[in-house]
C-alpha cells in the first residue's frame, strides 16, 4: 500500500508531480492562454464588482492561502484579507455580497474553517471552497467548488495536498486576473507555461533527495531551526517551519528575512541552522544581505535557491536549487526540500513519521 515506500509521507512527497498534473488537467485552455473553470461560477461582471477576497484555512492549507493573498493581489488588483480560520471569527469580518470568501481544505472536514464558511455565507458573501475530499462537508456547503486532485492523503503532514494547493490559488488568480480584466493574455500564458512546466521541475527537485538527506542528519541533531525568507519566500518558510515541528519535534520557527533584526537576530550565534529562501530575483539582493547578516553571526546557512544563482552558495553552507521558473510559482519547487528536510529528519529521529504525536489527520473540533 504504501508502494515500496517506507512511509506514506515519502510516498506522497513522490506523487506530487503526478497531483500537480492531475490538478491542471483541462483548466488551462490549449492555446496556453486562459484558465478555464467552469466550476467557479461567479460572472465576469461579478469578479468586477468584488470588493474583496478573504482566504481562510487552517495549517498548511493556510500557507497556501498566504501565497493566494500575494498572487490575487498581484494579478487580479483586488484586496485580499488572509486568516486562520480559528482566529477569522473573532474579528467580526466584514463581508458581504461584493466579497468573494475562500475556504482551503484538504479534507473539507476542518471544524474552524467550516465554521468560519458558515458565517460567511450567513453575511451573504460568495463562498467558494479549494478542497481535495469529493463530496466533504466544506466542499458541499460551499456556492462552488473548485477541487484539488492529490489524491487521498493519509500521512499527517500535508505534501501532495499542499502543493496542488498552490496550483489551484495560482489558477483562480489567473482567472479572477482575466476576469477581472487586469491580466492580459500574453501575462496569463507566461503564468500558464510555468505551470505546465512544473511537474517536470517538480521531479528535478525530487532528484536532490540523497543530499537533502545528508542535510538533514546533521539538521537532526540541533532543537532549534530558524526559516526566513521575503515574500512568497516567507509563505513557503512558513510551511517549511511547519513540515519540521510536527513530525521531527524540533523547534523550528519562519521570520520574514527583514524582521529578524527586529529581535529574533539575538538568537542567531554560532553553529544555529537557518534555512533561508531565496527564489524571488526581485528580492534577492535583500534577502542575501539577511544571510549574510546570519553568516556573519555564526548561523549554519542551509539556502534553497534558483539554478545559477551565483551569490547565495558564496554565503551559505548548502544550497538546494530549483529550475528557474516564473517567480509566482517558485512556492511549488522551492517546498519540496523543506518537505524531505522534515521527513528526513524525524525519521533519523526515530519519530513514527506518518503519525506523529498529538496530531489527527482531520481536526474536527474547534
Ligand atoms: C500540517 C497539516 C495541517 C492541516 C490543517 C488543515 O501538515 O496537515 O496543518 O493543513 O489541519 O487541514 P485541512 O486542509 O484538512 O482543512
Amino acid at each position: 500500500e504504501k508502494g515500496g515506500y517506507a512511509h506514506f509521507m515519502l510516498k506522497e512527497i513522490h506523487e506530487q508531480p503526478q497531483a500537480l498534473r492531475d490538478t491542471l488537467r483541462g483548466r488551462l485552455s490549449p492555446d496556453g492562454r486562459r484558465v478555464t473553470l467552469p466550476e467557479v461560477g461567479l460572472t465576469p461582471e461579478e469578479v468586477r464588482r468584488l470588493r474583496k477576497v478573504a482566504l481562510v484555512a487552517c495549517g498548511t492549507a493556510s500557507h497556501a492561502g498566504l501565497v493566494g493573498r500575494y498572487l490575487i493581489e498581484r494579478l487580479a488588483g483586488i484586496p485580499v484579507e488572509w486568516d486562520v480560520a480559528s482566529e477569522y471569527r473573532y474579528r467580526d469580518p466584514m463581508l458581504g455580497p461584493d466579497s468573494l470568501f475562500v475556504a482551503i481544505s484538504q479534507s473539507g472536514e476542518t471544524a474552524d474553517t467550516l465554521a468560519a464558511l458558515r458565517e460567511a455565507r450567513a453575511k451573504g458573501a460568495k463562498v467558494l471552497a479549494i478542497v481535495n475530499v469529493v463530496g466533504s462537508s466544506i466542499a458541499r456547503e460551499a456556492d462552488w467548488a473548485l477541487h484539488t486532485w492529490a489524491g487521498p492523503e493519509i500521512a499527517v503532514a500535508s505534501t501532495k495536498a499542499y502543493t496542488t494547493q498552490l496550483v489551484a490559488v495560482t489558477l483562480l488568480a489567473v482567472w479572477l486576473g482575466q476576469a477581472a480584466g487586469r491580466l492580459d493574455e500574453d501575462g496569463a500564458a507566461r503564468i500558464l507555461a510555468a505551470l505546465r512546466d512544473l511537474p517536470a521541475q517538480a521531479e528535478q527537485v525530487l532528484a536532490q533527495e540523497a543530499e537533502v538527506q545528508r542535510v538533514a542528519s546533521d539538521l537532526a541533531r540541533h532543537d532549534d531551526v530558524f526559516f526566513i525568507g521575503r515574500g512568497l519566500d516567507y509563505a513557503v518558510a512558513l510551511e517549511g517551519q511547519l513540515k519540521l515541528k510536527e513530525i521531527s519535534y524540533i523547534h523550528a520557527e519562519a521570520y520574514p528575512a527583514g524582521e529578524l533584526k527586529h529581535g529574533t537576530l539575538a538568537l542567531i550565534t554560532k553553529g544555529v541552522p537557518v534555512v533561508a529562501l531565496s527564489t524571488q530575483p526581485a528580492l534577492a539582493p535583500k534577502t542575501l544581505s539577511n544571510i549574510q547578516e546570519v553568516r556573519a553571526r555564526g548561523a549554519a546557512v542551509i539556502a534553497v535557491a534558483l539554478e545559477g544563482d551565483e551569490q547565495v552558495p558564496r554565503h551559505a553552507d548548502t544550497v538546494f536549487t530549483i529550475p528557474r521558473t516564473d517567480p509566482l510559482v517558485a512556492p511549488a519547487l522551492a517546498v519540496i526540500p523543506l518537505q524531505l528536510l522534515a521527513y528526513y529528519a524525524a525519521v533519523l529521529r526515530g519519530h513514527d513519521v506518518d503519525r506523529p504525536r498529538n496530531l489527527a489527520k482531520s481536526v474536527t473540533v474547534e
